[in-house]
């Protein structure tokens, strides 16, 4: 294991005032997003949308990788460059979504295992010759009528842990990311309760299948109650339980935790972000962002209305605006 390698790409990942780009929607998701702006679906019209995006002058100010899907990896700039060179070509490091999905877990109805070991190795040694430097894997923990399970928390442990191994013997900063979901009706302390088990389950197996956490990042849900919870909880509250429950769940090696947006509209993932930053205490690790549709909700409907800059600005500025809350100098009147 390069262990230099991986502790310096983990590092620049989360360098002062940038965040990751989550760009890395399956072929199904994604076409669901573009059907859903009106946009036919299809390989081009992925592509057309996301070199747009990755074509945005700038950017890479704010953004310092992209979480690519397989297909996206393989594909082209409309220069003709490949999209992981032209990323590296601006300083920003492509990285790739190796899971192939959550799956039904057997024995435990309504509840997901993620699957995409089987031949991971080699995956990962071909990613890395096309110029990824960091992985993504999501396991999915849903609340609710007696789940998560003791099998889901520790089967799904157990696979990010095999896959931050994998990855980082093969030159890939592992993104482990354990995300417990904000659907249903639980309050915030019961998203607390489960986030706190699911961490420490992630790195109990980390620590014993050897992952080196100094080039490894965590990227975790923020302490939510359920979107359907009637008693939902101030941004002074998220930030505060969430730094809370970090602090006491992940160890400090960790050169950085990344948030996921998980369906928090764009403003509150930002304003979350920028409380938790702005606070009188100093952190173990960097607190960044790898968000998907808290930076790309709007700039895909501007670019579905055939507003190609239109999008790049909107984007830009989203990227902007965490880059702020990365120091806690974001504010709502900059909106
Ligand atoms: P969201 O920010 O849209 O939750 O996506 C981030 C991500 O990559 C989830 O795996």
């Amino acid at each position: 294991m390069d262990t230099q390698l991986l502790e310096n790409t983990a590092r620049d990942l989360v360098a002062a005032g940038k965040g990751i780009l989550a760009a890395d929607e399956s072929n199904g998701t994604m076409s669901n997003r573009l059907e859903s702006v009106g946009v036919t679906a299809s390989s081009e019209t992925r592509r057309a949308y996301r070199t747009n995006l990755f074509a945005t002058e700038g950017y890479q100010d704010f953004i310092s990788g992209v979480i690519l899907f397989d297909e996206t990896i393989r594909q082209t700039m409309s220069d003709g460059r490949s999209i992981p060179d032209a990323l590296s070509s601006i300083g920003v490091y492509p990285g790739i979504k190796v899971d192939t999905g959550a799956k039904d877990l057997a024995n435990n109805s309504g509840e997901k295992i993620t699957e995409g070991l089987d031949g991971l190795r080699a995956r990962c040694e071909e990613y890395f010759l096309m110029g990824a430097r960091f992985a993504k894997w999501r396991a999915v923990i849903q609340i609710g009528n007696n789940k998560p399970s003791s099998a889901c928390i520790s089967t799904n442990a157990h696979a990010l842990a095999r896959y931050a191994s994998i990855c980082q013997e093969q030159g890939l900063v592992p993104i482990i990311e354990p995300e417990v979901l904000m659907a249903g009706n639980h309050d915030a302390q019961t998203c607390y309760d489960v986030t706190s088990e699911i961490l420490e389950a992630t790195f109990a197996e980390c620590r014993m299948q050897g992952v080196h956490l100094p080039g490894a990042l965590l990227k975790p849900n923020m302490i939510i109650a359920g979107s359907s919870c009637p008693n939902q909880i101030t941004r002074e509250e998220v930030a505060n339980l969430t730094v809370d429950c970090l602090t006491k769940h992940v160890p400090h090696d960790l050169p950085g935790i990344v948030f996921l947006s998980g369906g928090q509209s764009d403003e509150d993932a930002t304003a979350h972000l920028n409380l938790m930053n702005a606070m009188d205490v100093e952190h173990p690790w960097e607190l960044s962002y790898s968000y998907g549709r808290a930076l790309l909700a709007n700039a895909l409907k501007t670019w579905a209305n055939d507003e190609h800059e239109g999008s790049q600005s909107v984007f830009l500025h989203r990227a902007k605006m965490n880059s702020l809350a990365r120091t806690g100098d974001w504010n709502s009147d900059l909106e």
